[in-house]
């Protein structure tokens, strides 16, 4: 089976998902979308109300900054994949709790098995912390790391939300800054033999 037929599967669980409450208020799922054979996965928190009205991962606000920051740097949202954390939106978009994030992130974990992309991006706490638990935001934002996760070679690149770029100006200039290397890091990537290290590459 190829991979966008069992990104469609996983997609066919998750709408009838019942693990966490979170489905009995929130309207749509969100799986995900983009290409099952991407090279770098987009990871934010959790569906806000436009992602639940339309079962779309960054189509409110915070996905036009993301949709304006990837233009900026000439990349397409059909050649990466958009994902979050938690497939369901919590309701009036508080955080995730541990045990929603416990529940929901084998499904992401499936997603990302298939994919097999070689560069994640983290959009925010949440998503930076289900790869590196103990990191801060603030310190590692900005920050390349290779790491070896479910045996797959990665580099974790973990950026500030977009939604939290809206909250705080200083933060909007670190996300675009942040942003803007992220070519260098393709070029980097591609022929480099990915070793797992906690070690930054810049
Ligand atoms: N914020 C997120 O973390 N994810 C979305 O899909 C939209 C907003």
């Amino acid at each position: 089976m190829d991979k966008t037929r069992k990104l469609q599967e996983i997609g066919e669980k998750i709408k009838t998902c019942q693990q966490c409450p979170l489905y009995q208020t929130a309207t749509n799922p969100v799986p995900g979308q983009g290409s099952a054979s991407a090279q770098i996965v987009f990871i934010g928190e959790a569906p806000g109300y436009w992602e639940d009205q339309k079962g779309i991962p960054f189509c409110g606000a915070a996905g036009n900054l993301l949709n304006k920051l990837l233009s900026e740097i000439n990349l397409k949202r059909e050649e990466v994949f958009v994902a979050n954390i938690l497939k369901h939106r919590p309701p009036d978009n508080r955080d995730p709790l541990p045990e929603e994030i416990k529940m929901c992130t084998p499904h992401l974990k499936e997603q990302l098995l298939i994919i097999e992309p070689k560069i994640i991006i983290t959009l925010g706490r949440f998503a930076m912390n289900y790869f590196l638990p103990q990191a801060y935001i603030s310190r590692m934002h900005g920050q390349l790391k290779q790491i070896l996760w479910q045996n797959l070679n990665l580099a974790l690149y973990p950026l500030f939300h977009p939604a939290a770029a809206f909250r705080r100006g200083e933060v909007m200039s670190q996300l675009k800054d942040d942003f803007l290397k992220i070519p260098q890091i393709i070029e980097k990537i591609k022929p480099l033999e990915l070793k797992p290290t906690q070690k930054s590459l810049f």
